[in-house]
């Protein structure tokens, strides 16, 4: 199986490739997530015509038996960095651990494509990501003044570095 079909499963739950058909889902968990929600299109692009582009999808199996997608991660990969574009989890879903095991699938596929760092911006007043980031090795590495424009907000960039198969290893042990 190559990366780009690679999924993880439970039995309730899995993490896949973003498909086409998934985006009207994904903009909606996208607008009920963010402020400056990206328009259908951007993702689209991402699908379509940017190839350093990794889209998830977290998928859960309703009570009918019907999949449903719950949440959501853009990574544009450059060499051997990455920066995380956009990852959200629909507000009825979260606290269950879905946006941990999204991020540990992401750590995890991005560094089998041999990345090696990754970063992300995320808003000053935004601790409950920024608290998920740092439980992964994210580190804050510098402010970007007056970046968000609806509300002028601060983004406070983080990285983690030193991505490789020890980490792989310590994730592993993290048993998310
Ligand atoms: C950030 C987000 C993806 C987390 O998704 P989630 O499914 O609720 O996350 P989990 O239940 O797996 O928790 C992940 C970690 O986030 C932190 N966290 C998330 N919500 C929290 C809360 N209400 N209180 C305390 N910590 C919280 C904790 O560190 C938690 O780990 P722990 O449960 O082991 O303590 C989700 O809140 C979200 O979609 N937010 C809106 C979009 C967003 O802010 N995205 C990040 C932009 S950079």
């Amino acid at each position: 199986m190559s990366d780009d079909q690679r999924e993880i499963q439970t039995h309730s739950m899995k993490i896949r490739p973003m498909k086409l058909e998934d985006v009207p889902r994904v903009h909606e968990i996208d607008v009920l997530s963010f402020a400056l929600p990206w328009p259908e299109k951007s993702y689209l692009f991402e699908l379509m015509e940017n190839p350093t582009t990794l889209a998830l999808v977290v998928e859960v199996t309703q009570t009918n038996h019907s999949p449903l997608v719950i949440g959501m991660v853009v990574v544009w990969i450059i060499m051997d960095e990455a920066h995380i574009a956009t990852i959200a989890i629909h507000p009825a879903y979260r606290r269950q651990g879905y946006g941990n095991k999204l991020l540990a699938e992401t750590l995890r596929q991005i560094i089998q494509r041999g990345v090696v760092a990754a970063t992300l911006e995320v808003r000053e007043n935004n601790q409950l990501a920024q608290q998920m980031y740092q439980k992964f090795g994210f580190r804050i590495v510098g402010h970007r003044l007056h970046y968000y424009k609806d509300n002028n907000e601060d983004a406070v960039l983080m990285t983690v570095d030193k991505l490789g198969v020890q980490y792989l290893d310590w994730l592993g042990q993290l048993a998310i």
